[in-house]
């Protein structure tokens, strides 16, 4: 018997930080409010999605104790790809010194969890370690003129590896979802500043954050009160305070990085992930639960058992 295991992890930010007092010296906005509404305190912006991504994937390989050439495929879940085309997952396999395949998946914010649960599949199609990243460069796409939507995105990218194990594979399940006839509430036209139907997107994200996390803890067999660490996509503190209460997954099991990062989109769930591995929170056997949502919409959730 052959399953997948996540192996190593990384993170990326770029450096230049901007905090809300810097957006209150220039928008129509107050560090109280944003603080409030959403729990962000400060963001990163620069880099390209494949310095970034190249980076965080970097980071995971060493952890994982793996060469570059090591790996048979690599997966870059984004929104913001460095060009229209080609997709940014070749030039990060070049960067990596890779020539292994490689290709680009946009579900949004759910593009990392669905990159994941494609890539534990390609495992039990016979490939043996898969390069997982999702990066984002969110900042060329908002319109920093806008308030809206100015103080919540931005860039960062996270990574991990999947290898193959012997025994049981370690994603015990996973929920994947998509409602087109939403496609409104969140978009970007080519050439243009993303635009956000912020309150609608709001009830809708609970309510799909909540019966995707539940779906894939069925799938998976276990209860949430078996959760050691809830990694939801960083959007909203309160999103995920509404999700988690509803979930009975409170904050001291949650991974949150919202307040360093923003919303950075398809790397929101792998780098609070890492930076919750990094802080020492999860052991060998523990179960983590991932969950997405966005833009599409899309959701996505997957329940992980944590080490090989
Ligand atoms: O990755 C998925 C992406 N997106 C999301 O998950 C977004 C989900 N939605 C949200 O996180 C929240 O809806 C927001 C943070 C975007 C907005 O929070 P809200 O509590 O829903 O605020 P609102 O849109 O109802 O606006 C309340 C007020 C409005 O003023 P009035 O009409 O009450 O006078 C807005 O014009 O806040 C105003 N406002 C702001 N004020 C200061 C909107 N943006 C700002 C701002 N600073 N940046």
């Amino acid at each position: 018997m052959r399953g997948a295991a996540v192996t190593g992890w990384g993170a990326a930010l770029p450096e230049t930080v901007v905090t809300n007092a810097d957006l209150e010296a220039r928008l129509d906005t107050t560090d109280e409010w944003i603080v409030e509404r959403t729990g962000i305190r400060e963001r990163r912006v620069g880099g390209t999605t494949s310095s970034l991504a190249t980076e965080a994937a970097a980071q995971a390989l060493d952890r994982a104790a793996l060469r570059p050439s090591d790996i048979d495929l690599l997966l870059l879940a984004t929104t913001t790809p460095d060009q229209a085309v080609p997709a940014t997952s070749p030039e990060v396999a070049h960067r990596l010194g890779l020539t292994c395949g490689a290709m680009d998946l946009n579900a949004a914010c759910s593009g990392f969890v669905y990159a994941l649960v494609a890539a534990a599949g390609m495992v039990g199609l016979g490939v043996d370690r898969v390069l997982v990243i999702g990066a984002e460069t969110l900042s060329r796409i908002v319109d920093q003129d806008d308030r809206t939507t100015a103080v919540i995105f931005a860039d960062a990218a996270g990574a991990v590896v999947l290898e193959a194990v012997p025994g049981e594979t370690k994603l015990l399940g996973y929920d994947l979802g998509a409602d087109g006839s939403l496609r409104s509430l969140l978009y970007c036209d080519h050439g243009g500043f993303i635009v956000m139907e912020g309150q609608e997107l709001f009830r809708r994200a609970v309510r799909a954050t909540v019966e995707s996390a539940r779906a894939a803890l069925e799938r998976a067999k276990v209860t949430a009160e078996e959760i050691t660490l809830f990694v939801p996509h960083q959007a909203n503190l309160r999103i995920i305070d509404a999700a988690g209460q509803r979930l009975g997954l409170p904050r001291e099991r949650t991974a949150l990085v919202l307040d360093r990062t923003g919303n950075t989109s398809a790397a929101s769930v792998p780098v609070a992930l890492a930076d919750a591995v990094d802080d020492g929170r999860l052991s060998p056997g523990d179960l983590v639960l991932l969950s997405g949502f966005g833009a599409g919409m899309t959701w996505a959730s997957a329940v992980l058992r944590w080490g090989r």
